[in-house]
């Protein structure tokens, strides 16, 4: 079974799968590492150079092409994976995974994204904590639609790195 880590940016999606490959010593994609190898580009430069739709197009191809190639890998996606067309549904049909939401508070995530803004171009743009504060309120209102139909959630808030792995490993294993 194929476990995918869904959340918003900066929830600890990449910490926490591989922490959680090494502790299950399963093979551990990050599905914008991937992304960046197969494009030969970065993330940045997919969306200035050819924009944000299409970088939801192989965002998508690039999720599916992972997970007819694997069978028990961890996966952990962009913020954005499951938000967009019918993705979301797609991961739910699949009977051969386990979606697992890591919730982050507003204030947490703008914290930590106001020190790592500038590789995320959804939010680069962004000038003063506040404003970033506000981007963050109405688009994790929108995208929570979204994670909230995962199969397993977890408050990350107050949780280390370790708690939070071994929290998906008593869940689901
Ligand atoms: C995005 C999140 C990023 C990356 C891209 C778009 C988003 O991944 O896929 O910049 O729309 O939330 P992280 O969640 O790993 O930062």
């Amino acid at each position: 079974m194929n476990i995918i880590l869904i959340g918003y940016m900066g929830s600890g999606k990449s910490s926490v799968g591989s922490e959680l490959a090494s502790k299950l010593n399963r093979k551990l994609v990050d599905l914008d590492d991937y992304i960046q190898k197969k494009e030969s580009s970065s993330i940045s430069k997919i969306f200035s150079e050819k924009g944000e739709i299409y970088f939801r197009k192989i965002e998508r191809a690039y999720l599916e092409q992972i997970l007819l190639e694997n069978n028990d890998i961890i996966l952990s996606t962009g913020g954005g994976t499951p938000c967009y067309g019918d993705t979301m549904q797609f991961l739910i049909e699949n009977k051969s995974l386990k979606t697992v939401y890591l919730q982050t508070s507003l204030d947490l995530l703008t914290d930590r994204l106001q020190k790592e803004k500038d590789k995320r171009p959804v939010i680069a743009h962004l000038k003063t904590k506040e404003d970033l504060n506000d981007f963050i309120r109405k688009h994790l209102f929108e995208r929570s639609y979204y994670y909230n139909q995962s199969s397993e959630k977890i408050n990350t808030d107050t949780l280390s790195i370790t708690e939070i792995t071994d929290s998906i490993i008593e869940k689901l294993l």
